[in-house]
C-alpha cells in the first residue's frame, strides 16, 4: 500500500472546510493533513488543527513588503512539509504566478459559487441580488487566473425565496464539506490529475465538471 497523501491546507478564517478534510482523513480518506498554515493569526481554523494534533502555523502577510516576497516565504513554509497536495480552504489571498506554477497540478481551491459565475468575493449576496434560483460551490485546480482554473466537481444548491446571504452561505458551506473531501479522495487515489489537455478523472478527460446534487453521500 502506498503511504497516505501528504496534504497541506491553507486557511484565513473559520476553517470548516479544513475540519471536513481532517474528519474525512480520520474516517479513511487516504491522506494526512501534515500542516495548516494561515495568513491570519486569529483564524479559528488554527484551533481546529491544534485540537486535532496537527501543526498549525501563522505566516502573516503584513510582515512582508510585497506579494512576491510573501509567496516565496509561504512556499518555503509549505515545502518543509513535503506536500503531495496543497488545498486552499478559505485562503483569502491572490497568489502570484510563481506560486501557482510551483504547485501546478497539486493545488486545489474551493469557491462558493458555480464557477465561472461569480468569481471573487460576496458570491452569496451577488447571487441573491441577481435573483438566481440556483447557487453552489466548485472545486478546481488553481491556475494563474483568479477563480478560473479547470473545474473538477460542483454542487448545486437551490436558492430559497426567504434566503438571505447568511442562510444561503450556510447551506452552500454544508455542501462544500461534501465536495472538497471527495476531490481530495480522487486525487489521493490517483484517479484525478491535471494534464495539459485538461482535467483527467478515472482515465477520461472531463469536458465539464462533475455535478453533484445536495445530499449525496459523503466521500
Ligand atoms: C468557504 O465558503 C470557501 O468556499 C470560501 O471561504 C469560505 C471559507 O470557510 N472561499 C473563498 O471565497 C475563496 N475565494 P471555512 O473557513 O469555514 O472553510
Amino acid at each position: 500500500m502506498r503511504p497516505p497523501l501528504r496534504l497541506v491546507v491553507l486557511i484565513s478564517g473559520g476553517g470548516s472546510n479544513l475540519q471536513a478534510l481532517m474528519d474525512a482523513c480520520a474516517q479513511g480518506l487516504p491522506a494526512e493533513v501534515v500542516a495548516v498554515i494561515s495568513n491570519e493569526a486569529g483564524a479559528f481554523g488554527l484551533e481546529r488543527a491544534r485540537a486535532a494534533g496537527i501543526p498549525a502555523e501563522v505566516l502573516e502577510h503584513s510582515a512582508f513588503s510585497d506579494r512576491a516576497a510573501y509567496d516565496r516565504a509561504l512556499m518555503e513554509r509549505i515545502d518543509r512539509h513535503r506536500p503531495g497536495l496543497v488545498a486552499l480552504a478559505g485562503f483569502m489571498r491572490i497568489l502570484t504566478p510563481a506560486f501557482v506554477a510551483h504547485y501546478q497540478g497539486r493545488l486545489l481551491n474551493i469557491h462558493p459559487s458555480l464557477l465561472p459565475r461569480y468569481r471573487g468575493l460576496h458570491t452569496h449576496a451577488r447571487v441573491l441580488a441577481a435573483g438566481d434560483t440556483v447557487h453552489g460551490a466548485s472545486v478546481h485546480f488553481v491556475t494563474e487566473e483568479l477563480d478560473g482554473g479547470p473545474l473538477i466537481l460542483q454542487v448545486r444548491v437551490p436558492v430559497r425565496a426567504d434566503d438571505d446571504a447568511e442562510t444561503l452561505a450556510a447551506r452552500v458551506l454544508t455542501e462544500e464539506h461534501r465536495i472538497y473531501p471527495q476531490v481530495v479522495r480522487w486525487f489521493a487515489e490517483r484517479r484525478l490529475s491535471l494534464e495539459t489537455e485538461g482535467v483527467r478523472l478515472d482515465g477520461g478527460l472531463l469536458a465539464e465538471p462533475v455535478v453533484w446534487r445536495p445530499g449525496a453521500p459523503r466521500a
